[in-house]
Parts: C-alpha cells; structure tokens; sequence
C-alpha cells in the first residue's frame, strides 16, 4: 500500500476514534487518548516498538503471544495489566486453568517496562504496555499499523474466578461466545473481527484436540463440522486421549505469521482450528462477515475493522485519572 494511502487510513482512522460517543466512555473510558502521553513520556510509543522489533526477531512465537495476552487482560476485570500480577496466597488469572496456562509474554512486558521505566520513571501504565506491544505485534506480522488509545493504569486485583468466568472457552458455541461479548459490551462485530487474531499463532493440541479430533460432544468422534480432508493432518500432530498434550499447532497453518485474511478462509472451508472458530458459521451475521472476508480481494476492510475492533476492546473497564495506580513492576504480588 502507498504511503500516502497508509497515512490518510490512519488519519481517518483516529478521528473517528476521536469523536466517537464511544460505548466505552460511558463506562469508564473517559481519559483514554490517542498520544496520551506525547507530552508526558515521548517517544514511549517508538520505544515499545524498537523493543518489539527485537522480541519479535528473537522469537517470532512471542508476537502472537503478546497479541492474546491483551485479549485475557481485557476480557478479565477490564484492560488493567491485572493479567500480570502474582499472589503468595491465592490464585490470580494467569493461574486459571485451562483458559490461561499456556499464556505467554510475561517476561517480554517487563522487559519493555523497565525500558519506559528508564526512559520515564512511573508515567507509562503495564496496561498500556500490553495493548501497544500487541498492536505491534500486529505490525510486525506483517499486519496493519493503527493507533490505540492510552490512559490506562493498573489494577490491584487478579483473581483466577473472574477469569475462569469471563474467557470464553475454545469449545464455546455461537451463542454463549456472543455473550462473552455484549457482557462486556462487545458486538458480533467485534467478536468476529477480533477471532481473526486467530490468523497468527500456535495451539496447543490440548486445547482443541479433545473437542475437534477424538471426543466431539463427550462422543468419542471426531467434530463431524471439521474439514474431513484436513483432520487427518491435525490428527498427525495430536495424540489421542492425551489432554495435557503441548505440541503446538499453527492455527492458520498456510501462514502463521502473516497477518491476513487466510483465518476467514480456513474457517470458511471448515479448517478453524476451535469449536470457537467453526462456530462463527452458525450466525447469519459473523458467517456473511467470514464468508465475505473469505473471498476479499484486500484486506483493507478486515484492517479498518481490526483497528476500530481494538479500539473497543480497549476500553473496556478501563482505569484512567486517579483511580489504580502506575506500577514499576508489572507482575508484582498483591500479597
Ligand atoms: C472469541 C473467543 C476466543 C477464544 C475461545 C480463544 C481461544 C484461544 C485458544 C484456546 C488459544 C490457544 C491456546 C493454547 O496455546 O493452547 C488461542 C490462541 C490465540 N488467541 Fe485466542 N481466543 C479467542 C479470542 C481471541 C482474541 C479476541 C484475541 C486477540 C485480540 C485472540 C488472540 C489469540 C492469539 C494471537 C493466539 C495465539 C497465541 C500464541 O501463539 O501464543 N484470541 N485462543
């Protein structure tokens, strides 16, 4: 894409950020800004993405990693970097099982706060960090560069309850995964926009082999939705009945680590890796989506609605002003 087209997207793109009524600032999201802090810490967002650039070439796995860590930060007690914190005596959410025991990038957040912390001492939120480290690493999958908003700060609390209630789990149905969504005042939109995350990253056999390959419904089958032509190439990957199994399998084998269409394609053609993915087929509104981005010819629309898509889930029950606090570290203990 030319330059000057990349430019005047963005542009458009953050003044309608600007001026939406914005679901979110109704509930809390008032505070949050495009360049929040270019007076306050400039250059914060430049040096996320230089960190990044070297997260990524180290190892090209932590960018999809990083991508989902913001999806279980947000979907749990809102953006708050409460992901990150860690407890003597409780379980927090990044103990909860199954949901968050494969999530990854802990260390690579830190390693980009000490970084700001050097750069501005206690200006610029873990939470913030989280979703302009998985913007980048969008970027940096050969995705789309957008604007998100910053503001945030952190949370106190992390409990593994609110996130063993609030994810929705990769066995979900159309519906309930429709209502993980709207109680968090999320839209099929977003659900079906925000699934194409889905385009980058790995799996474990674990999380879906149970449900798509061996044990369908607790019937020992396999998902008879699943393309018969592509399960046998997942069924060489995933040993039957071991539910602790850690192979990790592309979820967009085609293309891994290209940010593109293709998820709407495999899911189109029955290759969605989770019950999650296939069940965005079942719903007149998420299929036309998917069968539309299927068959685009550019992913300029998918790009357009990723970036607005993020800008939701951003706001969601978001810290800003005076409430929580800016932590020094970002996976401190709470006791
Ligand atoms: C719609 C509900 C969703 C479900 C049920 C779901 C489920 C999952 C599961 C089970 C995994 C694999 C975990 C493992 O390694 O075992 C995964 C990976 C991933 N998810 Fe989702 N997800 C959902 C939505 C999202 C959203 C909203 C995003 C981002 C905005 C996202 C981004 C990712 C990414 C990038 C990976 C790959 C992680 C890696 O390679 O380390 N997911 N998801």
């Amino acid at each position: 894409m030319a330059l000057d087209v990349v430019l005047v997207r963005l542009l458009i793109i953050a003044a309608v950020a600007s001026v939406l009524p914005a679901r979110g600032r109704a509930d809390g999201a008032a505070g949050l800004a495009i360049g929040f802090y270019n007076e306050k810490c400039p250059g914060a967002e430049d040096l996320v993405l230089e960190e990044m650039r070297d997260i990524v070439h180290e190892d090209r796995t932590l960018g999809p990693a990083l991508l989902r860590l913001l999806f279980h930060d947000c979907f749990v007690r809102g953006c708050d970097a409460s992901i990150m914190l860690k407890s003597r005596s409780k379980k927090g959410e990044r103990d909860a099982k199954p949901m968050s025991y494969s999530l990854r990038g802990f260390d690579e957040v830190e390693r980009i706060k000490a970084k700001l912390e050097e750069a501005c001492p206690l200006t610029v939120s873990c939470a913030d960090i989280i979703i302009m480290a998985a913007r980048d690493a969008v970027y940096l999958n050969n995705g789309p560069r957008f604007p998100v908003e910053t503001g945030r700060r952190d949370g106190k609390v992390s409990n593994c309850v609110d996130a063993e209630n609030d994810l929705a789990p990769p066995n979900a149905n159309i519906v309930d995964l429709k209502t993980y969504f709207s109680v968090k005042n999320l839209s099929w939109k977003d659900l079906v926009v925000l699934s194409g995350s889905h385009t980058i990253g790995s799996s474990q056999c674990a999380a879906f082999a149970g449900d798509r390959l061996y044990n369908h419904s607790g019937k020992g089958m396999q998902d008879p939705t699943l393309n018969k032509t592509y399960a046998p190439d997942l069924r060489m990957m995933c040993e039957a009945g071991n539910e602790t199994d850690t192979t990790p399998v592309s979820m967009d084998p085609g293309s891994p680590h290209e940010f593109d269409l293709s998820y709407y394609r495999d899911v189109y053609s029955n290759k969605g890796l989770f019950v999650s993915d296939q069940a965005l087929l079942d719903d007149k509104l998420t299929h036309d989506y998917v069968a539309r981005m299927a068959a685009a010819p550019s992913p300029d629309e998918f790009f357009d609605d990723y970036a607005a898509a993020m800008i939701n889930m951003g706001r969601m029950e978001v810290l800003t002003g005076h409430n929580g606090e800016i932590r020094k570290i970002c996976g401190a203990y709470v006791d």
